[in-house]
């Protein structure tokens, strides 16, 4: 979604800007633009679509060494130039960046258009600097915060003004904001990697703080006006990781990177003498962890199936009854929340506002809600009351794959800490354990044999539906290869238990409507090979994903994408780096952005 990058310092400022807004494109977004301080004047360019478009109409060499830059993702009116940021108020003194939602626009738009203000855009955000304008009394710092004081909803908001040259003020509420610190320069981003190749000690603003930001030096403060002393952090990532590193394209990479990220997730947590896992920021004594009667998930999107897995995991092995839920549907059915019950946010951005608000409203009613997150420093891994990293690195394309893998590593390490403290023997543990360790060569003979699934991929890129079917575990893996399949390819994709097919879907079946079946060596193959026949036998396409040497799938099947055999424990890993493969092949083969797929943004900051 919408990325804000600021800079104050000695070098052009527009450059910056330009390489800081070039690194948040994996956000999502629709336009562009800067505005660079230029001999106490400010030079707003902006425009619709993507940065080389903007870096177009951008003057090289521009003057200025203060400057705020923004990607749009439309919220509030169409996209085109007018709307892009930056805006600017009509004395044009006040000019700023925003990310997030302003929910009481209208009313202080009415009332300042009343009072004679004039408008150039449709947006939400042009209001606050007509509110900070209006406010400024020769101090910008305070002018923000008195319009805070008025604004309902959210934000993270770089902004300048006239009369204080080289100055930006930031301010954070319920839109992410980080100061990053140079040498005799200071950077505000939205997200880390916009200033990672700068600087990588940074400051994380938390809700309701404001930092004042010149060369040389910050202040940070409360809306209360005390001044606040936060801890300088170091960004774990380097710089590599944030770039293709000889792929064409972030997604292909981070498929790619699969047995590397899943080791990260999974290294010096496992106890092979106990045959259990180690999770040390769960903030819980060994006595809490056993007293827990009931385990609740909630996510969105790719990080929901992963926690449909972790809740299958955690039920069937660790024998705690566990559901995994909607954050966006939890938010709002006033959830009751159980002394015993523990509860996970899973988030690979930690910015969701589906799971932030989700995870919010469980803490009110008492919950202890712990994270489980990529993104360190986030706001889901901050507000929670104590968590897991997934340690995947980041994670730049739009459609999730390595952080899905990573995510259910961390659901696999609590079910064998919460299933050993149970029923789960030592050996029974450390089958699990040995299967766990052999997961990430597993993955490269699967990725070995991507030709295959290319040539799949081809034969299939033309049809405009296909269901992915799968039970037991696999079930939730087949929901999230649809959801790799529709959001990359824009093929319709339904992910469904193979089990319910009879009980609607298979209507939809015929020779145009291919179904990917899940098919595991384990007790319920002999029921997905049956529903696999009654798909056939309706004259539909079956791709199957099975393992080595399934005679009776082969037969069957008129494609199979082969996965060596495993502990059927397992198999969500093995089978979902085929269907993450097939869904980028199959973009591929239309032509579409991988990367950046049409609509959607990496980090869905609005609910
Ligand atoms: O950052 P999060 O894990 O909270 O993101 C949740 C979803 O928005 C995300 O998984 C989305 O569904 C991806 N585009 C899936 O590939």
């Amino acid at each position: 979604m919408c990325g804000i990058v600021g800079y104050c310092g000695v070098a052009p400022a527009s450059k910056i800007l330009l390489e800081g807004l070039k690194r948040l494109e994996y956000r999502g977004y629709d336009s562009a633009g800067i505005c660079v301080e230029e001999k106490s004047d400010f030079k707003v360019i902006k425009r619709k679509g993507k940065i080389k478009d903007l870096k177009e109409i951008v003057p090289d060499g521009l003057p200025g060494s203060t400057g705020i830059g923004h990607t749009r993702w439309a919220t509030h009116g169409e996209v085109n130039d007018r709307n892009a940021h930056p805006h600017m108020d009509d004395t044009g003194k006040v000019v700023l960046v925003h990310n997030g939602i302003i929910e009481n626009y209208q009313g202080i738009k009415k009332r300042l258009l009343d009072e004679g203000h004039t408008f150039q855009s449709d947006t939400d955000s042009e209001i606050i600097a007509h509110l900070i304008a209006s406010l400024y009394q020769g101090d910008l710092e305070e002018a923000v915060r008195q319009t805070a004081f008025l604004l309902k909803g959210t934000y993270g908001i770089a902004v300048m003004h006239k009369d204080e040259p080289g100055t930006i003020v930031g301010i954070r509420n319920g839109s992410p904001l980080v100061l990053g610190i140079g040498e005799h320069e200071m950077f505000l981003a939205s997200d880390v990697t916009a200033i990672l190749s700068h600087t990588k000690q940074v400051i994380y603003l938390e809700d309701k703080e404001l930092v004042k930001v010149t060369a040389d030096s910050y202040k940070t403060s409360d809306f209360n006006s005390n001044e606040i002393r936060k801890t300088i952090e170091n960004i774990g990532w380097e710089l590599e990781q944030i770039e293709k590193g000889g792929f064409e394209s972030f997604m292909e990479k981070e498929i790619y990177e699969q047995p590397e990220s899943i080791l990260r997730a999974i290294q010096g947590r496992i106890d092979r003498d106990g045959a259990t896992a180690h999770l040390g920021g769960l903030n819980m004594t060994p006595r809490q962890l056993l007293n827990i009667k009931r385990i609740s998930i909630v996510a969105a999107g790719t990080s929901y199936y992963a926690g449909m897995v972790g809740a299958f995991l955690l039920e069937s092995i660790a024998r705690i009854p566990a559901t995994t839920e909607l954050a966006s549907e939890v938010r709002y059915k006033n959830p009751v929340v159980e002394p015993d019950t523990l509860y996970f946010a899973v988030s690979q951005s930690g910015e969701t506002a589906d799971t932030l608000y989700a995870m919010r409203e469980l803490q009110r009613k008492g919950a202890r809600v712990l994270g489980i997150c990529n993104v360190v420093g986030s706001t889901i891994a901050r507000e929670s009351d104590g968590g897991v990293y997934i340690h995947s690195g980041p994670e730049i394309a739009v459609a999730s794959t390595k952080a899905f893998t990573s995510q259910i590593s961390v659901f696999y390490l609590l079910t064998l800490l919460l299933a050993r403290m149970r029923h789960l023997s030592f050996e029974e543990g450390l089958r699990i354990v040995d299967a766990l360790e052999k997961v990430p060569e597993m993955i490269k003979t699967i990725l070995a044999s991507s030709k295959h699934i290319r040539e799949l991929a081809r034969k299939y890129s033309r049809y405009t539906n296909f269901l992915f079917l799968g039970r037991g575990l696999n079930y939730s893996v087949a929901m999230e290869g649809a959801l790799k399949l529709k959001e990359i390819s824009y093929i319709h994709a339904e992910g469904y238990s193979a089990a319910e097919i009879k009980h609607g879907p298979i209507a939809l079946i015929n020779e145009e409507t291919p179904s990917l079946f899940l098919v595991p060596n384990d007790k319920l193959r002999d029921k997905v090979i049956n529903n696999m026949k009654e798909v056939k036998a309706r004259a539909g396409k079956v791709i199957a994903v099975a393992i080595e040497g399934d005679q009776e799938v082969e037969a069957i099947a008129d494609d199979v994408i082969w996965i060596p055999s495993s502990n059927p424990v397992v198999y969500p890993y093995l089978m979902v780096i085929p269907l993450q493969l097939f869904a980028f092949y199959t973009a591929l083969e239309l032509d579409r952005n991988v990367d950046q797929p049409r609509n959607l943004a990496k980090s869905v900051t609005v609910e």
